[in-house]
Order: structure tokens, then sequence, then C-alpha cells
């Protein structure tokens, strides 16, 4: 059933994006529900992190509408787009190995509040995801799952509207991942929308109200997570490929 506007967080509309010969996303329209967990899946290089970066500005469409309330981003510049509201993380995650957790926390460039409240938010936000004690750890000390909550955490600084995680799971181990899970749930319950990209099926089929599949570059399924399960075409995807 079609959503109403005030219900669209994101409304992307006919996004292409191609590189040379290789059409990573080929006409791909997804209206991403306001306030709620969705996911974004599909196979290998179906596009989805193209797309994100298409959605963040890192990499500029070639065509289509990303439209955030009633704004068209497409093209726009990331730290414009993240001024508006928007923040991610990264497939492969990006903090400074060198820095502290803390000096991680207050790397993030443009915000516009003053610098007390900017440490003060940091510390708000170490504490959410349970990072305080490793303050003055270097990011490189941290383990994997630990650098990915802090990349999580730095990318609250903003206090943004929509966050759009790439593989958040990805290399996690369980115990980490409960309480990244725990986190992105408590995101949701104060009214912030979310994406998730991610392999990890009990992620995306326990957690996200709403799955958007891709593959080849187009939009193939969208759904609950039981209609997404019982989808002919989205199971011809991941396993059907020779
Ligand atoms: N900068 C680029 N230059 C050329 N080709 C690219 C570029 N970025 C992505 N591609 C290609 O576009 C397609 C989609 O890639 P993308 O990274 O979006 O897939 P994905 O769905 O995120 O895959 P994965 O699940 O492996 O992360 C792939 O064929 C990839 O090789
Ligand atoms: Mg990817």
């Amino acid at each position: 059933m079609a959503l109403h506007k005030d219900e669209i967080a994101l409304d992307v509309q006919d996004l292409h994006k191609h590189f040379g010969g290789i059409k990573a996303v080929d006409g791909c329209s997804l209206q991403f529900p306001k306030g709620k967990i969705s996911g974004l899946i599909g196979p290998n290089g179906s596009g989805k992190t193209t797309t994100f970066n298409l959605l963040t500005g890192v990499t500029a469409p070639d065509s289509g509408k990303i439209l955030y309330n009633g704004e068209n981003l497409a093209g726009l510049k990331p730290y414009k787009i993240f001024r508006k509201g928007i923040t991610r993380t990264f497939q492969i995650t990006r903090i400074y190995r060198e820095m502290t957790t803390f000096e991680n926390m207050l790397s993030v460039a443009g915000l516009s509040i003053p610098e007390r409240e900017v440490r003060q938010r940091a510390e708000e936000l170490m504490d959410f995801v349970n990072l305080t004690g490793l303050r003055d750890e270097y990011g490189g000390n941290l383990s994997y799952g630990q650098q990915k909550l802090l990349e999580f955490s730095r990318a609250l600084m903003t206090d943004p509207d929509l966050i759009l995680l790439d593989e958040p799971a990805a290399g996690v181990n369980r115990t980490l991942l409960v309480e990244l899970l725990k986190h992105i749930h408590e995101l949701q319950e104060q009214g912030k929308t979310i994406i998730i990209v991610e392999h990890d099926m009990n992620v995306i089929m326990n957690h996200c109200e709403k799955i958007f599949v891709m593959d080849y570059g187009v939009k193939i399924a969208e759904g609950l997570p039981e209609e997404i399960q019982a989808n002919k075409q989205v199971i011809e995807a991941y396993f059907g490929h020779t």
C-alpha cells in the first residue's frame, strides 16, 4: 500500500548511477517510511552501498530525485546533506586509529553548537554505547566491533533524523551486536528513521519493519519480512545466480 507523503522520510525516485558500463543503480525508486527501521538488502554488487553513497552525496547520481522534507537532495555535497539531518556509517569503518575514542567523537566537523556542548554530547553518546571506559584508548586499539560502535555513536553527534547504516553487523561479535541493535531500537523510539544495509538475515528479518531488495541495481521487491522471505524473485536473486 502506498504511503502518505507525511509517512515518508526519504522518497527516492528513479535513481540512476552508472560507472562506465556498470549499471550500479539502474532506476531505483524507494520510499523509506518515517520513524521506522527499514532494511535494504540484495546480493553482493547489487548496488546497496552505491545507493547509500547517492543518498549522502558521496557520489552524484546521473539522474533521479532524492526527496527529503520536500527538497531534492540529489547531487548536493555530503556536508550539505549532513546538515539537513542525515548521517551514515560506512561498510569499511572510517574511524581515526591514531586518535582516542573521545577525540574521534570530537572529529565531526561543522557542528553548529558551542565547543562545551560538543564535548558534553560526545560524553553522552559514549555513555549511550558503553564506550566511556574506552574514552582515552586509541581507535586502533579498539576491537573491530568497538570501532563500529564508535563510528555509530560518532555518526549521532549531529543529532540526525535519518541514519543510514552500511553493514553494521559485519564482523561484530554477538554481545556487541545485541548492544548495537538495542541502540538502534532506542533511536527509533526517539522518532528517528533508520535504514540498514545488511547481509545478516537475522538482523534484517527480526529488526526491520520494511525491507527493500535490490538486484543488479534495481528494486526487485519490497514488503514486510514475511513477504520478503516468501518472495520467489528474492529467493532466485540470492540462490539462483550461477
Ligand atoms: N566507484 C566505482 N567505480 C566503478 N564501479 C563501481 C564503483 N562503486 C561501485 N561499483 C560497482 O557497482 C556495483 C554495485 O556496487 P555496490 O558497492 O553498490 O554493491 P553492494 O550491493 O553494496 O555490494 P556488497 O554487498 O558487496 O557491499 C558493483 O558492480 C561494483 O563493482
Ligand atoms: Mg556494499
